[in-house]
């Protein structure tokens, strides 16, 4: 019999945690009548002026790779829409089209990881990032938010931050935040960049929830504050205020000056994102404004019906997010969040995701995402009564 050892895998990717939402989702691979609330996208399909801007790009023969650092059209209209939105010029030299967010972050972590490299990561968090960090070798600092009973929101602990970014190499920060809905202010962003300019560490910024956001038009970037030499990347994406996730179309910002080495580690990823896409992407950006802005008023109602079922269940606690799709909320009495899912998928059909998968600490928390319709939510949400109440 072959040992797995036998084909001489790196010891890392073998231990590497598969993502406990997969292993709720896999439970009830090809079972009808689920409704899946674990995956963080909304169900609606990509408008059609973005599908069609794409199927006018294969008819004009955009079928060919694109430059590394990619379409030119597409970089010159992120950089102009960037530069909108953040207040200040961000030169197309900064930008590098990318094969969605995800692919962004596994660039920067191998632009900046070497083995055995301290990256502080603020959790709760999407995991992804944290597994790329582990594929380089690198060692991951949790630093969790505060859940302040007293307010019934999330804190960053600054002070945490202070005490370990000596000899950091990184700090990741997802702001607007997937699980949680937090939104770090403008002191927050100034404070942490003040102290990773002194100490010389990269701060590694997601902003791929920017527009999903309730009471304002962008959420606070870290691109609004910083100059275009800080040891700063911010990767963005087409897959959520565009309703992309399929397409994997994104981009990063990254300081001026290193396109180069940026390009080099496209080419040797994907070589390029695909073209039509990047082709469609101008579309989204130009002509999205209206789309986006519907979607904000669809998710703002799906949100409140949210709120209204959670706070009838007195054994939930939901603390207040400002942001993204998510309701990340604890249960008072369970102690295994894992056991929980898999249990209420089971017993109800409503998929639901552990908050063990954020990070440490989640065991008692879960994750919904709410970006679907009214309709949809309420009928989960009978379903969940019996195993919330
Ligand atoms: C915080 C965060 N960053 C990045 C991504 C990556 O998204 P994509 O690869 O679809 O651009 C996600 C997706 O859920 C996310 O939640």
């Amino acid at each position: 019999m072959i040992n797995n050892n036998d084909f001489r895998i790196r010891e890392i990717i073998y231990s590497l945690k598969s993502s406990p939402i997969r292993n709720v989702a896999n439970s009830v691979i090809g079972k009808k009548d689920i409704i899946p609330l674990y995956f963080g996208e909304t169900d609606i399909t990509t408008p059609s002026f973005i599908s069609e801007a794409m199927k006018t790009a294969l008819d004009k023969g955009h079928t060919f790779y694109s430059a590394n650092q990619g379409v030119s059209e597409l970089i010159e209209t992120i950089s102009s829409y960037s530069s909108e939105l953040h207040k200040k010029n961000i030169s197309t030299s900064r930008i590098m089209v990318t094969s969605a967010g995800m692919n962004a972050l596994m660039i920067t972590s191998e632009a900046l990881i070497n083995p055995n490299d301290k990256v502080i990561c603020v959790t709760p968090v999407w995991p992804n990032f944290m597994r790329c960090i582990e594929i380089m070798g690198g060692n991951i600092i949790e630093i969790p938010l505060t859940h302040s009973e007293k307010n019934n929101n999330w804190e960053l602990n600054l002070e945490e931050i202070k005490k370990n970014i000596k000899n950091a190499k990184a700090i990741y920060i997802n702001t607007p935040n997937n699980p949680t809905g937090w939104v770090m202010s403008r002191n927050e962003q100034i404070e942490i960049l003040e102290l990773c300019r002194k100490e010389k560490v990269w701060v590694i910024s997601d902003e791929v929830y920017e527009r999903i956001i309730y009471d304002r038009k962008v959420a606070p970037s870290f691109l609004d504050i910083s100059k275009e030499d800080d040891l700063l990347i911010v990767v963005n994406s087409f897959s959520k205020s565009w309703a992309m996730t399929g397409w994997r179309l994104g981009w990063m910002t990254i300081p001026n000056g290193l396109i180069n080495i940026f390009e080099k580690l496209n080419e040797f990823n994907v070589a390029s994102p695909s073209s039509p896409a990047q082709h469609a992407g101008v579309i989204a950006i130009k002509e999205g404004e209206k789309f986006i802005k519907k979607m904000i008023n669809d998710l703002k109602i799906s949100r409140s019906v949210t709120i209204k079922h959670l706070n009838n269940f007195s054994r939930v606690i939901f603390p207040n997010s400002e942001a993204a799709f998510y309701a990340y909320f604890k249960i008072k009495d369970i102690s295994d969040s894992e056991k929980f899912c898999f249990d209420t998928l089971q017993s109800t059909g409503v998929g639901l995701a552990p908050g063990t998968s954020f990070g440490n600490g989640g065991e008692r928390w879960i994750r919904i995402c709410y970006a679907k319709s009214p309709n949809l939510l309420n009928k989960a949400f009978e379903k969940l009564k019996p195993v919330l109440s």
